[in-house]
């Protein structure tokens, strides 16, 4: 699976991919909110080795996309998306972006190109992310894609040691049109 944007290239991650990975979600930034942190380089090519042989006909899985520039190699962040269970045409997304190119849009037009993709081509009958809800830039990501809060299960998950509340964002196929015009993806 591969899908370009006007800066991006989202693809399949990539063995040479494991120490850029390893740097960014090992930084205590990007690991707060996260269920999975590798613990050393050899933890992620291990993530990186298990990745490479799903696809999207793999039913309750978490499919990993590696996130780059356009015309660069290098991992800048990744995307992952689980698979319906049963082909019910419903997707949930998770998306991590390094702290140095944080800020600049990248998370937005990646997960922009995702929806298009999922609710196009795919046609997924609704797409969601969990997120805590004290992760106030994960939150302001989904909202500009035009996502709405649909629940918020109080300590509902133990992240790192402690309970901790779980907020879903949302959106249907019907939604969806309206949104991608509006942001233009
Ligand atoms: C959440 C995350 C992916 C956002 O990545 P990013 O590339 O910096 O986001 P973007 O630049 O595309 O910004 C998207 C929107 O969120 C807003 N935003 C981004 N970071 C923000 C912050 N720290 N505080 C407030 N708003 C923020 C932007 O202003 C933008 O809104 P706009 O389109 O209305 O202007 C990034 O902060 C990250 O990797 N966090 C750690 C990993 C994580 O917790 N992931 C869970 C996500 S489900």
């Amino acid at each position: 699976m591969e899908l370009t944007t006007g800066r991006l290239r989202l693809d399949i991650l990539r063995d040479s991919d494991a120490d850029a990975l390893f740097r960014y979600r090992s930084d205590p930034s990007v690991a707060r909110y996260q269920g999975w942190c590798p613990a050393s380089p050899d933890e992620a090519l291990a993530f990186i080795r298990r990745q490479q042989n799903l696809s999207l006909d793999q039913p309750d899985g978490w499919l990993q996309l590696a996130i780059r520039r356009t015309g660069e190699d290098v991992l800048i962040g990744d995307l992952g998306l689980h698979l319906p269970t049963e082909q019910d045409g419903s997707y949930e997304f998770g998306i991590s972006i390094a702290p140095a190119c944080q800020g600049k849009g990248y998370a937005r037009e990646a997960a922009g190109a995702l929806l298009d993709f999922l609710f196009g081509s795919l046609k997924a009958h609704r797409v969601h992310a969990s997120i805590d809800p004290r992760n106030l830039a994960s939150a302001a990501l989904l909202r500009s894609l035009g996502m709405r809060q649909e629940a918020h299960f109080r300590e509902s998950l133990k992240w790192h040691g402690e309970w901790a509340d779980d907020v879903i964002f949302a959106l249907l196929d019907r939604e969806w049109p309206a949104k991608s015009a509006v942001a233009g993806h």
